[in-house]
């Protein structure tokens, strides 16, 4: 008999977690204006609302950070993180931030101006939120199939490339880059295929345009590339990562996801002309060029961290966690976007809560359902998040409406997960009796879903 799949590592450090009931939890929900990111984290029982700096670490990231070397200037740490930087993406300047948004913050500084085109594949909240406060436009060219959760394609985060041909020819003169995230986490957690990283370059060398990558999960994306596409099963995941980097001039990361830690980021790129630009504005905005608002032990950490993580097992125990938890749904018929992604499951509210109407956000009303069953706090990726037209005002509802359950890395067991599968299935199986949903009672212009206030109607 073959033996069962198990996590490639053992626990050495544990956190203790609580329960709660659900009176006290109607109560805490209720003084957070129904807005899961305004409760306590002590009142959440399992805590699926990122898996951004929500990872654990490795006895060797831990130890490592007992040897942060914590100097001003020509920090060992920050050569120890330049150095796995280059190992693994090829890219020479490696500039600290102290995470993904302040990457983007000094890199787009430096790039974008108004009037700007910017376009790419569902770019991220922040990373939209940088392109449009600079008064700049995000394109998004995704192909039109990552819409439909129920289709099932290997790489659902692509970029079309007849959309995007056709606003470099439409914009050619405004566009300062094209920027690829890698894995499309607004779609899903959906990978981007090496054919289509080959694409995007080759179309942006035509055009004589930089390509960006947005690199939060590109570890991740690797390891889809390497089980799902032709031609590199046999290849590391290290040779895969290195491969992905050479179609793109640069990249902006957020460490928080692919390189487990709780804090940092950075930007790499061989164009030395941006590396000049952006040295600057980080000094500025983040700290000295060698650590850039990172601690000395934090670059250490992450030298580790994007080491181990950009091993197959260490992936694979990942991955596979996302797909028992997809099994599980699978079995009760709940609905999700297809096949399930890298780091998170994302499910289709307005495919479970038929009856609440768009007006009323489903997947902010699965959100609160799924807290007030069990304490487990996801988010909602969808009408709320997705900000009103800037323009019209109205709000947007032509996307996807998502209630994302995001797995912090190498932290909860696949006991969590079925706890997760089964509170998921008693919300399901009394879906028919919620025919309401939540409305607004104060919202902010920008990047609403953080603070809005909400009343259950
Ligand atoms: N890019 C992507 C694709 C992201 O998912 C995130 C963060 C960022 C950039 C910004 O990085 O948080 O370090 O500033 N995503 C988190 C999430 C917050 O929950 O998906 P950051």
């Amino acid at each position: 008999m073959d033996l069962p799949f198990a996590e490639s590592w053992k626990i050495k450090m544990i956190e203790p977690i609580r329960k709660s009931t659900r009176i006290q939890r109607e109560q805490w929900l209720k003084e957070a204006g129904y807005n899961v990111f305004k409760l306590k984290a002590e009142h959440v029982y399992i805590d699926l609302i990122t898996d951004s700096g929500t990872g654990a670490m490795s006895d060797r990231q831990w130890a490592s950070l007992m040897i942060g070397d914590e100097s001003y200037a020509g920090a060992t740490s920050f050569f120890k993180m330049q150095e796995t930087v280059n190992k693994i993406t090829g890219f020479k300047y490696v500039l600290p931030a102290h995470q993904g948004r302040a990457a983007e913050n000094v890199l787009f500084s430096c790039l974008v101006k108004e009037g700007d085109y910017v376009p790419g594949n569902s770019q991220f909240d922040t990373t939209k939120g940088h392109i449009e406060s600079r008064k700049a436009f995000a394109v998004d060219c995704t192909i039109d199939e990552a819409r439909d959760t129920q289709l099932e394609l290997p790489f659902k985060g692509n970029v079309d490339i007849q959309k995007l041909e056709k606003v470099l020819i439409e914009h050619n003169e405004k566009i300062p880059f094209i920027i690829v995230t890698v894995t499309n986490n607004t779609a899903g957690g959906q990978p981007v295929s090496m054919q289509n990283l080959r694409e995007v370059s080759l179309l942006a060398k035509k055009f004589n345009k930089p390509v960006l990558f947005d690199s939060a999960r590109f570890a991740e994306n690797a390891y889809f590339i390497k089980v799902r596409e032709k031609g590199y099963a046999d290849k590391s995941i290290k040779e895969i990562c290195r491969e992905m980097f050479t179609f793109a001039d640069g990249m902006t990361m957020s460490a928080k996801k692919d390189a487990i830690v709780n804090m940092g980021g950075f930007i790499a790129t061989n164009i030395e002309d941006w590396y000049d630009l952006a040295k600057i504005k980080g000094i500025v905005f983040e700290g000295y060029i060698t650590y850039g608002g990172m601690n000395g032990r934090d670059m250490n950490a992450l030298a580790v961290g994007l080491d181990e993580n950009t091993e197959f097992e260490n992936l694979e125990t990942r991955i596979k966690q996302i797909e028992y938890l997809a099994a599980q749904l699978d079995e009760f018929k709940i609905p999700y976007q297809r096949p399930a992604g890298g780091h998170a499951i994302f499910i289709d509210a307005p495919k479970v809560l038929t009856n609440v109407p768009k007006e009323e956000f489903p997947a902010q009303t699965l959100t609160v359902e799924l807290y007030l069953e069990a304490g487990i706090r996801g988010c909602e990726i969808g009408y709320i998040l997705a900000d009103r037209d800037p323009i019209t005002r109205q709000n947007r509802f032509d996307g996807n409406d998502f209630l994302r359950l995001a797995i912090p890395r190498r932290t909860y067991t696949n006991n969590h997960i079925d706890v997760i599968a089964v509170a998921l299935k008693n919300v399901f199986d009394r879906r028919n009796s919620i025919t309401r949903g939540m409305a607004i009672e104060w919202e902010a212009e920008l990047m609403r879903h953080f603070t809005v206030k909400l009343k259950r109607l």
